[in-house]
């Protein structure tokens, strides 16, 4: 396995570009399973999830070729299920219930169970797939589906769950009638799916607003064009919070600013200086960090997936800042790794209170959960001396070439194999001069990107 060296203390400049979202990505990949033949989809992030949804989508009998843009041929479904062992790995997995029911009317898809930052249960997907006409059982820790007759219905869902909503709004494409799904996900990565289900010619209204209308059709067919993902706000986002740590002048680039608002108003009362275009962000930092208090809501509140890097960012800034996290039960684990590098945090069920200090000092941290990690790198990029991030694959999940794209705006990063410690190899990974003394070979430098 791998690590994640950072040796802390340089500012960032420079422009990166951000790749497409992930949470985008993994349902579009699996709406293609609604519309029977040969699909091409554009600007798909190199991601972990992504390979596990393509795999999946291969068992289910879908092959895929990868070449820049992802052509996937759903003409012939073999197998509606999705097993333990590719759920257990990646949640989105589920999806795959409201599009295998409403194309073979019959899932068998794996409970996905707890993880890392919380239960997670999925009681309001299946609720909203019974009120199309879906019948579940349990049985050996699998969801068994099936319809016989996809009929459109009004649901009311108790909270606004972005998968939940995603999966109900899959079947309904395919549902005779019309179905109203009230207090919906507004989420723009439900907008992307969408607009992408839209292609493929089916009916909906009101995306991006708490209430959906989807007049089902009978057939969905690919489109002839490629679909274009849209950008990850919260890869962009990740970004922006590495600028105002480290401090510097940083551009992401083709992102979708509007998207991001929740975060830069946070980052600018925090003492950043942003400038916006059509498709850019441009953050600077002079001046000191100031705290500032911030509570995740459903969007167009402060994303949750960007909790975790905006407290790396209040580790070190003036003041107190309250963070409280109103959508998982669970979701400080990055709190206590961050003091293990000098942050000081209290955590008090879903509120933390961080008190800003002078300096972090770089340590070996690992993290349970994708955005935990980015956290954690964020703050080796700031912190004195060397930060070791182990279980890579976290990153790897969410993350298109963080290193490389760190890197380019001027961190002293690399990756390398988890058994790698001596401290001169370490060094001359992340591109570092070699210190007077300490003698290692080039060739005990193996870095692995
Ligand atoms: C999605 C995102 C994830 C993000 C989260 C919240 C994807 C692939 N993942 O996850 O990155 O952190 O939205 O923005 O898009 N809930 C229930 N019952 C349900 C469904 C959800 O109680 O049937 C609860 C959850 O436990 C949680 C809250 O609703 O407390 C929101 O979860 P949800 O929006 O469903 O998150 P995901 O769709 O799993």
């Amino acid at each position: 396995m791998d690590k994640i060296v950072i040796s802390g203390g340089r500012t960032l400049n420079g422009t990166v570009r951000t790749s497409g979202a992930k949470n985008a990505a993994l349902p579009i990949l699996i709406a293609t399973l609604l519309a029977p033949g040969e699909h091409r989809l554009a600007n798909v992030p190199e991601l972990a999830d992504v390979s596990s949804t393509l795999s999946l989508l291969g068992r289910i009998g879908c092959p895929s070729l990868v070449n820049g843009s992802i052509r996937l041929d759903t003409s012939r479904i073999a197998f509606s299920e999705a097993p333990y062992d590719v759920v257990r790995k990646m949640r989105a997995s589920v999806l795959v219930l409201g599009p295998l029911l409403a194309r073979c009317g019959q899932a068998k898809v794996s409970l996905p169970g707890g993880c890392a930052i919380g239960t997670r249960p999925i009681d309001q997907h299946l609720k909203g797939l019974e009120a199309l006409g879906c019948r579940f059982e349990l049985s050996g820790g699998y969801i068994h589906g099936h319809v016989d007759d996809l009929v459109g219905a009004d649901i009311q869902l108790d909270m606004p769950t972005v998968t939940g909503t995603e999966n109900i709004v899959m079947a309904a494409t395919l549902a005779r009638g019309t179905t109203i799904l009230r207090n919906a996900a507004r989420e723009p990565e439900i907008v992307d799916l969408c607009n992408f289900l839209i292609s493929l010619g089916a009916r909906i209204e009101g995306a991006g607003t708490d209430t959906l209308v989807i007049e089902g059709v009978s057939r969905l067919r690919p489109a002839t064009r490629a679909y274009r993902i849209l950008p990850d706000r919260i890869e962009a986002g990740t970004y922006l919070c590495a600028g105002a740590m480290a401090g510097g002048d940083v551009t992401v680039t083709d992102c979708e600013p509007e998207h991001l608002q929740p975060l830069l108003r946070k980052l600018e009362a925090a003492g950043c200086t942003i400038d916006t275009t059509a498709t850019s962000l441009r953050i600077r930092r002079d001046g000191p960090l100031k705290g500032v208090d911030v509570r995740t809501e459903p969007h167009p509140g402060f994303p949750t997936d960007m909790q975790a890097q905006l407290m790396a960012v209040l580790s070190r800034a003036e003041g107190a800042s309250i963070v409280e996290e109103t959508i998982f039960e669970n979701r400080f684990m990055h709190a206590a790794e961050l003091k293990r590098m000098g942050a000081v945090v209290e955590t008090r069920g879903r509120v933390a209170t961080v008190r800003g200090v002078e300096s972090l000092t770089g340590a070996a941290v690992m993290a349970s959960d994708l955005r935990a990690s980015a956290a954690l790198v964020i703050a080796g990029l700031s912190a004195a001396g060397r930060t070791e991030v182990l279980r890579t694959y976290h990153l790897d999940r969410g993350y298109d070439d963080m290193v490389g794209k760190l890197r380019g705006l001027g961190a002293a990063i690399a990756r390398v194999p988890d058994d790698l410690h001596d401290p001169a190899a370490l060094d001359e990974a992340m591109g570092l001069a070699p210190t007077p003394g300490a003698g290692s070979s080039t060739s005990e430098a193996r870095a692995t990107a």
